[in-house]
């Protein structure tokens, strides 16, 4: 999977542009395409998107199922707009918004509950990083937010392994470190589902995944394909990551 996430880019008309250009090109990927879209756009592109492989995410939902939390946006909600993935646990979301592995279990469970797809994001900081502590951080993160589910519900769960310090810094972790990483990911899983379900389960790489890295990085056992950010703002470079994949 190539995913995109525009976080807090583009206006409407930008966005759908960006899409319009997108589906002309992304007729038959070798890979499944997400692009993940403020809230704002995820109806208009969603049916804009609808006879084309690519699919559209909310980058975001509520850990509520619905009522007075204004200016919240519920999976329910996203749901209904065609969106069929939704990305959580991005450390941005994680960092800015005070989301808790507790929020962030919630959100799970009310994305699945409306047939969301959660692509749940995880990944040390520098800090973490240079303590050597990231084996550690990465797992109680899984198991903080998304080890209490069943099997079937793991089922409809992409990983996106995101080490903070390489997002929108320019700082890619390397394809060594980005393979470790993941294959210590997937043991993880296998220990906990077992070996199939570790096997089929999608793991991304993102942090400053670009046009030129992407190959590399993709070509590594445990990397089945990226969570693109800045990259995926300009057409020609998602396509070419997607082409990499
Ligand atoms: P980046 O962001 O590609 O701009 O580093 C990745 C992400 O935050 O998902």
């Amino acid at each position: 999977m190539v995913a995109g996430n525009w976080k807090m880019n583009k206006t409407l008309q930008e966005g759908v542009a960006l899409a319009t250009e997108l589906k002309q090109t992304v007729v038959n990927p070798k890979c499944a395409v997400v692009i993940g879209t403020p809230f704002i756009h995820l109806a208009t592109v969603a049916e804009l998107l609808k006879d084309s492989p690519i699919k559209v995410a909310a980058e975001n939902c509520a850990d509520k199922v619905s009522g007075a939390y204004t200016g919240e946006v519920s999976a329910a909600m996203v749901a209904s707009t065609g969106a069929e993935y939704c990305i959580l646990g991005h450390s941005e979301r994680r960092a800015y918004y005070h989301e808790t592995p507790e929020i962030l279990r919630e959100k799970v469970l009310l994305a699945l509950e409306n047939n969301l797809k959660p692509i749940f994001c995880i990944g040390e900081v520098k800090e973490e990083r240079e303590a050597g502590c990231q084996n550690e951080v990465v797992k109680a993160q899984l198991e903080g937010s998304v080890f209490n589910l069943t099997a079937e519900q793991w089922a409809n769960i992409t990983l996106a392994y995101e080490p903070v310090w390489a997002i929108g810094t320019g700082l890619t972790a390397t394809p060594d470190q980005a393979q470790e990483m993941h294959a210590y990911i997937r043991s993880l899983i296998a220990e906990k589902y077992g070996k199939q379900v570790a096997d089929d389960t999608t793991i991304l790489y993102g942090g400053s995944c670009n046009a030129k890295n992407a190959a590399e990085l993709f070509a590594n056992p445990d990397v089945d394909g990226g969570l693109i950010g800045g990259a995926s703002l300009k057409a020609p470079d998602f396509i070419t990551i997607i082409q990499a994949r």
